[in-house]
């Protein structure tokens, strides 16, 4: 079982950055084959389809290569005004483009880190529509951290035991999906 994931978020001390690799850890603990992309890898120049039409950038060609190559995706995702961020809008768009569509098919667990008390729930909720659109299978079960910028301790670690627990719970059902969806192939 391989599993692309990323935060996100392009900052040094990204609080998705840090679940995501919780998340990166929990799910090689359960066997899957995880290759954890910085996200600087992954943002594209502006979508425009005159450009498109002389050749897709470099970086779509390279993270469309990447998706095929897995069977699930997970992304944590920053909540920027009740949505999620526009330099992963812009690389959904790119990478929608390709033919054949490497999203298709592949299932994605959608988690999130916010500061405020709801979490990133909104983002989580707004990217499970492109998302859907493009032939993915998301996860029901959406991750969304609250207080975030409490959660973690200096190792970056979840400090709550309860919430390392739910964490898992989730990696473990989305693998089981991710399974079955191979067997069905
Ligand atoms: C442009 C912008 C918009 C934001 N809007 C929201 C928001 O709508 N809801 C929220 O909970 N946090 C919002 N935040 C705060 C982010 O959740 C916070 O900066 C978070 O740490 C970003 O994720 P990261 O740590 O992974 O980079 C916003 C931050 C920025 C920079």
């Amino acid at each position: 079982m391989r599993i692309l994931a990323f935060s996100a978020s392009l900052r040094k001390d990204s609080l998705n950055g840090k679940l995501i690799e919780i998340a990166a850890r929990l799910a090689r603990e359960h066997g899957a084959e995880v290759d954890l992309a910085d996200f600087s890898e992954l943002v594209m120049p502006n979508y425009n389809f005159d450009v498109e039409k002389q050749g897709f950038p470099q970086e779509c060609i390279a993270l469309g290569k990447r998706v095929e190559g897995v069977q699930g995706i997970m992304v944590s995702t920053p909540e920027y005004n009740h949505s999620f961020p526009g330099t992963l809008k812009n690389s959904l768009d790119w990478l929608s483009r390709l033919r054949p569509m490497p999203l298709r098919g592949k299932c994605v667990q959608i988690l999130s880190a916010a500061p405020s008390l709801v979490g990133g729930n909104r983002a989580a909720e707004a990217l499970s529509t492109p998302l859907e659109v493009l032939g993915m299978h998301v996860m029901p079960d959406r991750f969304s951290l609250n207080t975030a910028n409490e959660a973690f301790d200096e190792q970056g670690e979840l400090l709550d035991p309860k919430r390392l627990e739910r964490l898992d719970g989730a990696i473990q059902y989305f693998l089981r999906v991710v399974k079955s969806m191979q067997l069905m192939d």
